[in-house]
C-alpha cells in the first residue's frame, strides 16, 4: 500500500487532469469570500473534514441497519442523508483541493474519484431503494461504502503524512523552550514594519503599533511561507500580514486567519517589557 500511495504521489501524468480541475475549481469558486468560507476562515479550522461527518455517519448508519430486518425506510433514509450531505462536503474539498501542492494535489485527486465512484454508488442504492428494489440497493450501499472507505484512507494520507489544510507552523512551538524569551530593545523597533527575529532557531515577525507589539509565528500555517516576507494590509481597521506564497491574511493583533487558502489561525506569542526590554514565551 505505502508503494502504490508513493506511485500516485509520483505520477505526473496526474497533473494534466488536476491542473485542468483546478483552473476549473478556481474560476468556479468566487468571489473571496465564498473560498474563505468553504476553507473554513470562519471557522479558524477547515470546514471539509467536519462536513464529511455526516455522509460518513449516514452510510455507516445505514450499513449496520441493513443487517436488520424490517429497517428498510431507515436505511433508505440514512443513504439519502448521506448522499445529499456529501455534496456540499466534495465542494469544500474541492475548494481545499486546488490550493494544495502537485504532491497533495495528486493522491486528492485519487481521493476525489474514490469518493465520487462512492457517492455515484450511494445514488444508484437510493434511486433503487425508492424503487423497492432493496437487495440491489443495499448491494450497492456496500459498494459504494468499499469507495468511500478507500477514499477516506486516501484523505487521512493527504492530512496525516501529506499535511494538507494542517497547520505547518504548530510544530514550531516545540522547537520552543519554556520561559521568557529577549527579543531586543523596545527603542530599536521600528513602527508599522514587519521585522524578523529567532526564538530558539525558530522564526518570529514582530509588528510594532504604539506600544503593543505582536510577535507571530512566521511560518505560514498553509504552506510554510514566509509571513516575514508578506505585506501588510489594514483589513476592517485592523492590520493583518498576507503571505506572499498564496494570500493567506492573518490579523497581526491575534493571529486569526481573515483570508483563505489557510483555514487555520497563526499563533501569536505572549509579550512583555521588562526595563525597556521585548520579551515573548510559549502561548
Ligand atoms: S504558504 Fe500558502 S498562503 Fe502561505
Amino acid at each position: 500500500m505505502r508503494e502504490l500511495l508513493t506511485k500516485i504521489e509520483q505520477n505526473t501524468r496526474l497533473d494534466r487532469v488536476g491542473d485542468r480541475l483546478q483552473r476549473a475549481v478556481q474560476g468556479t469558486l468566487r468571489p473571496q469570500r465564498v473560498r474563505d468560507f468553504l476553507h473554513g476562515v470562519w471557522l479558524g479550522h477547515p470546514l471539509h473534514p467536519a462536513m464529511v461527518q455526516v455522509p460518513v455517519g449516514a452510510w455507516i448508519s445505514a450499513a449496520v441497519v441493513d443487517l436488520m430486518p424490517g429497517q428498510r425506510r431507515a436505511a433508505t433514509a440514512l443513504v439519502g442523508v448521506g448522499t445529499v450531505s456529501a455534496l456540499p462536503a466534495a465542494v469544500a474539498g474541492l475548494n481545499d483541493w486546488a490550493a494544495l501542492s502537485r504532491d497533495q494535489r495528486r493522491i486528492g485527486l485519487v481521493h476525489a474519484a474514490a469518493n465520487t465512484i462512492g457517492v455515484t454508488l450511494y445514488a444508484g442504492s437510493l434511486a433503487a431503494r425508492l424503487n423497492g428494489r432493496h437487495n440491489l440497493g443495499r448491494a450497492l450501499g456496500y459498494l459504494g461504502l468499499s469507495a468511500a472507505s478507500a477514499g477516506a484512507y486516501l484523505g487521512g494520507h493527504l492530512a496525516y503524512k501529506q499535511g494538507a489544510q494542517v497547520s505547518q507552523s504548530i510544530s514550531e512551538l516545540h522547537l520552543v523552550s519554556d520561559g521568557w524569551h529577549p527579543l531586543g530593545d523596545m527603542s530599536s523597533l521600528p513602527q508599522r514594519q514587519l521585522l524578523t527575529r529567532e526564538i530558539d532557531d525558530v522564526s518570529v515577525i514582530l509588528y510594532r503599533h504604539g506600544d503593543d507589539v505582536t510577535v507571530m509565528l512566521e511560518r505560514c500555517p498553509h504552506q510554510s511561507g514566509p509571513l516575514g516576507e508578506g505585506e501588510v494590509q489594514e483589513i476592517d481597521g485592523h492590520a493583518c500580514v498576507v503571505c506572499p506564497w498564496h494570500g493567506s491574511t492573518f490579523r497581526l493583533n491575534g493571529g486569526e486567519v481573515v483570508h483563505g487558502p489557510s483555514g487555520n489561525d497563526q499563533v501569536v506569542l505572549p509579550t512583555r517589557v521588562v526595563n525597556g526590554r521585548l520579551e515573548a514565551r510559549l502561548p
